[in-house]
């Protein structure tokens, strides 16, 4: 807002702010006090793992939680000398830009059905220099994949049930946008993608998707069914099971 570094606040402590400063602090403000906007938005950028990314509404703000499925993707990433992945459900690109970002041998898609997601990881892309390693895709899960094409998939489906609504702060019910938090019970988004995971990767693939703090059974139910083997479940920085994983043989 005052476009100088987060030093010159140091250094600069004792400057009175201008009028339109002031006036342009109180409407933040006001809008974050009443209408509960996330801090994110009102700034316009939130930090993963080392990147500043653009958000706003229209794509979910980038959590700690998701780290795990970035980690889980760079760890297997390590032991390959190439590896083409797909992020399905990118948002702002968090997942697709971070695994890029640390593994240059790392080559990618980042899928989602959002255009108004895909504006915002557009921006994301540019800024970070990633554009030729990856590709944003307007689609539905991995239906712009072809069959055997993958290395890896990793995904944060939208997997909040309306039961759950109750539960939910305003800063998140109220400005973040539904089409990236909720799934019907029984999470058929997340089924359905497991399948999909199954056709895309080649053998030898790796699978990882974040799931609700209870629904880590019920998604490794889904990888079994599809034929999944090696199965774990991943916990993330606060100790719930958050992400589960599986091989395709
Ligand atoms: C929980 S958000 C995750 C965003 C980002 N990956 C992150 O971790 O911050 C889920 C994303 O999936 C997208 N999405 C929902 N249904 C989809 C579908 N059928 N195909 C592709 N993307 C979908 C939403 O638009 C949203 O951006």
């Amino acid at each position: 807002m005052l476009g100088i570094r987060r030093l010159d606040l140091y250094t600069d402590h004792d400057r009175p702010l201008l009028r339109d400063e002031l006036s342009a602090f109180r409407q933040l403000m006001r809008r974050r006090g009443e209408g509960r906007e996330p801090v994110a938005y009102l700034i316009g950028e939130r930090g993963f793992r080392g990147l500043d990314l653009k958000v706003g509404p229209g794509v979910l703000i980038p959590r700690p939680d998701t780290e795990v499925l970035v980690e889980i993707g760079e760890a297997f990433a390590k032991t390959q000398e190439q590896v083409t992945f797909a992020d399905v459900g990118t948002g702002s690109g968090c997942v697709a830009l971070a695994l890029a970002t640390a593994c240059p041998q790392a080559l990618g898609l980042a899928i989602d059905r959002s255009p108004a997601a895909l504006a915002i990881a557009t921006h994301n892309v540019k800024e970070t220099g990633l554009a030729d390693r990856v590709t944003l895709v307007l689609g539905d899960l991995l239906g712009p994949c072809r069959p055997s094409s993958l290395d890896l998939v990793l995904s944060n489906p939208p997997y909040v049930l309306e039961a759950e609504r109750a539960l939910m702060t305003p800063e998140i019910l109220d400005h973040e946008p539904q089409s990236a938090l909720f799934d019907a019970d029984g999470l058929p988004l997340t089924q359905r993608l497991v399948q999909q995971a199954f056709t895309a990767l080649r053998s030898g693939g790796l699978l990882a998707i974040e799931t609700g703090f209870d629904k880590a059974p019920l998604v490794e139910s889904f990888f079994s069914e599809a034929g999944f083997v090696a199965l774990r479940r991943e916990s993330d920085l606060g100790d719930v099971e958050r992400v589960v994983v599986g091989s395709r043989p």
